[in-house]
């Protein structure tokens, strides 16, 4: 396989529960690129947990960190870079990381993040009376976002050799069309 040239960072964007993180470490060790998950480095520079922020200062404060954070992360020689879920809606963040990376859209079906997210408490925009419902109002809300990024990946393969290879090929044909 043609191994794609990489020049800009490759950041991962999508809804909680897609893979993001996971994904992220496997293409550290594909493209042999540093790794930086975006809320880890929220956590690192406000000293809080995502969960603490939420509580202690509200979600507006919440995003006011994220959108600093990642704005900086975007002018970083090439990274492999994971979002938060939230953080690609931002219109400034949305259309530096449009100009400064390449942005990828990661997708699973709904029934899989629903499992995913169901398994821990950590989300504070899922603590409501109704979480499935709560997440599939945030999916809609959130896919004219989403859809905006360079490219569309479906996360659902087996093996982390299969990511990396499927996800390869992905990123060539899209940078065969547009070159950067
Ligand atoms: C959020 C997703 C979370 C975290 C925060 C808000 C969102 O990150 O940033 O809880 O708005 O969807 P993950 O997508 O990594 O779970």
């Amino acid at each position: 396989m043609i191994e794609p040239h990489i020049t800009k960072s490759l950041v991962l964007l999508g809804m909680m529960g897609v893979g993001k993180t996971t994904l992220g470490r496997y293409l550290s060790q594909g493209f042999r690129l540093p790794f930086i998950d975006a809320d880890q480095e929220i956590e690192r520079v406000s000293l809080h947990k995502i969960t603490e922020l939420f509580e202690k200062y509200g979600e507006k404060e919440f995003r006011n960190v994220e959108k600093r954070v990642v704005q900086r992360l975007a002018q970083l020689p090439p990274h492999i870079i994971a979002l938060g879920g939230g953080a690609f809606i931002n219109e400034d963040t949305r259309n530096i990381l449009l100009k400064k990376t390449i942005t990828i859209w990661v997708d699973v079906p709904f029934q899989t993040i629903f499992t995913r997210v169901s398994r821990n408490t950590t989300r504070p925009l899922l603590k409501t009376k109704d979480p499935k419902a709560t997440l599939l109002q945030l999916i809609e809300e959130r896919k004219p976002y989403y859809s905006q990024a360079h490219i569309h990946f479906i996360n659902d393969y087996e093996t982390k050799r299969a990511t990396i290879n499927a996800f390869k090929q992905q990123l060539s044909a899209y940078l065969k069309n547009n070159p950067c």
